[in-house]
């Protein structure tokens, strides 16, 4: 089929790549004059483990522009996967997705079937017709499509290509075929409904996703209180099928472009229909709490942080992607200097990202984990990386001034830190 995705970020070059893959013509499209020179070239503007392997290999089905008219003139179903992001009163932004659906609107030359991929708030498929039908002067018809999706950053084409659902939200027959056509090859369940109730899956699953977080980090602090393991909390819970071990692991906190942005958006969301959402008021909260802990934990050991020199190991926020959007790492980092440390930091793939972000201050950008070591006074590891598990923690200890070792992710086992002479603190355990 001939496919345009419009928004060539983390999920639309994902969803070019796999639909590529699928065997599809995909012309993709995006504003950003640098991005599309980049990809013009087949060159990824951003890390996610296999897109650079699968924009290569699909070369012959893939196109990029920065003309919605024209991608939308050559395809069939157009993609919508621009940024959704937060406006202050937590409501989600979407002059973007406007922007765009005029534009498509604009530039109908046939029937096209119309797909929201971006995590929008239920009622968007009817704005959306509404734009359309305002500027698509001729008539032509179309149909709106919600397509949630539900990759994780880290391992988009593994989530894009084997889902564990695909749910499409669809009025008419002739677009819920032309979708089961798209997704022909993945074999995951695919649950069609109407448009309102798949734009509200893709709310109430990350909602619940980021609450599961919250609820395992607020049992880690009664588990410091009274000697339990949350890690073992976790196994146990999660033996129980009803519940699944999934996001039940304690640490620093959610962040990312997704689960702080579509928890204030579903509080949002539900204010509108009148409710007050108290429970994700205080997944909020707690996620909030979870970063000051660790700040804390390191004031215990070294008592006032003025002058001293931390180290911070893991910027992005998770492991295997180069996102800092809402990353803990940001917020610790400036209450770190807000404390008078001078902090040092390293990260496999996010370093450039953060420089964008702390460019004027003094923080000392590290080649690799013992240059953070050096001399530092304590360490806090804030992402999970494999590489960080595969520290020679001997030499480490070594370099360290003094080796107060806080891991924010219990990547590590306080018996073996305390012998290798760390003084080491996790979370909840
Ligand atoms: P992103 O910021 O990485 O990418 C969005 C892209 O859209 C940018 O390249 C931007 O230049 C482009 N864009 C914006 N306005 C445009 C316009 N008018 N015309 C053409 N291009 C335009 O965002 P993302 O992380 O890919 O997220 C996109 C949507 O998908 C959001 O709604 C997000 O909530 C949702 N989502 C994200 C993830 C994730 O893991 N990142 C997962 C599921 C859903
Ligand atoms: C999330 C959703 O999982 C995905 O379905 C949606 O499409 C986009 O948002 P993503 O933000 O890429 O994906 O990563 P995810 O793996 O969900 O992690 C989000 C945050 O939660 C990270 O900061 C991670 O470190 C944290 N997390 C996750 C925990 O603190 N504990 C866990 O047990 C799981």
């Amino acid at each position: 089929m001939k496919v345009c995705v419009i928004g060539t970020g983390y999920v639309g070059l994902t969803t070019c790549c796999c639909l590529a893959e699928l065997g599809h013509s995909v012309t993709g499209v995006d504003s950003n004059k640098e991005k599309i020179r980049k990809l013009k070239n087949y060159i990824s503007p951003i890390y996610e483990p296999g897109i650079q392997e699968l924009l290569k290999k699909n070369k012959k089905r893939l196109r990029f522009t920065t003309s919605i008219k024209e991608g939308v003139r050559k395809s069939d179903v157009i993609f919508i996967a621009v940024n959704t992001p937060p406006r202050e009163d937590g409501s989600a932004d979407m002059r973007y997705v406007e922007d765009v659906s005029k534009k498509i609107a604009l530039s109908m030359n046939s029937y096209k079937v119309i797909v929201e991929k971006s995590t929008v708030p239920v009622e968007t498929g009817k704005w959306i017709k509404r734009v359309m039908n305002l500027y698509n002067k001729k008539n032509i018809p179309f149909d709106v499509v919600s397509n949630p999706e539900f990759l994780r950053e880290g391992r988009a084409i593994e989530d894009f290509l084997n889902p564990d659902r695909i749910v499409i939200g669809v009025e008419t027959e002739r677009a819920r075929k032309i979708m089961e056509d798209i997704y022909k090859k993945i074999k995951a369940k695919k649950l069609f409904t109407n448009i309102e109730t798949a734009e509200l899956i893709k709310h109430a699953s990350n909602s619940f996703l980021a609450m599961k977080i919250s609820y395992i980090n607020f049992i880690s602090r009664i588990c410091e209180k009274v000697g339990a393991d949350v890690k073992d909390v976790s196994t146990g819970m999660g033996l129980d099928k009803r519940i699944g071990r999934e996001f039940l692991d304690a640490g620093v906190g959610f962040g990312g472009s997704c689960f702080p942005k579509d928890v204030s958006a579903f509080i949002w969301i539900a204010k509108k229909c009148g409710f007050d959402f108290t429970l994700l008021k205080e997944v909020q909260k707690i996620n909030i709490e979870q970063r000051e802990i660790v700040i804390e934990k390191l004031k215990k050991s070294l008592w006032n942080l003025n002058g001293k020199k931390i180290g911070i190991l893991g910027i992005s926020f998770k492991p295997n992607t180069d996102d800092i959007r809402e990353a803990p790492s940001i917020y610790i980092i400036k209450r770190l200097l807000e404390e008078g440390a001078k902090v040092s930091c390293y990260d496999p793939k996010a370093m450039e990202n953060l420089k964008k972000v702390y460019s004027h201050t003094k923080i000392k950008y590290c080649k690799n984990v013992y240059e953070v070591g050096e001399d530092s006074e304590g360490i806090i590891l804030l992402t999970e990386w494999d590489e960080f598990k595969k520290i020679d923690l001997k030499k480490l200890r070594k370099v360290m001034r003094v080796p107060v070792f806080i891991d924010g992710r219990n990547l590590f086992e306080r018996r073996k830190m305390e012998e290798l002479g760390f003084i080491y603190d996790g979370i909840g355990r």
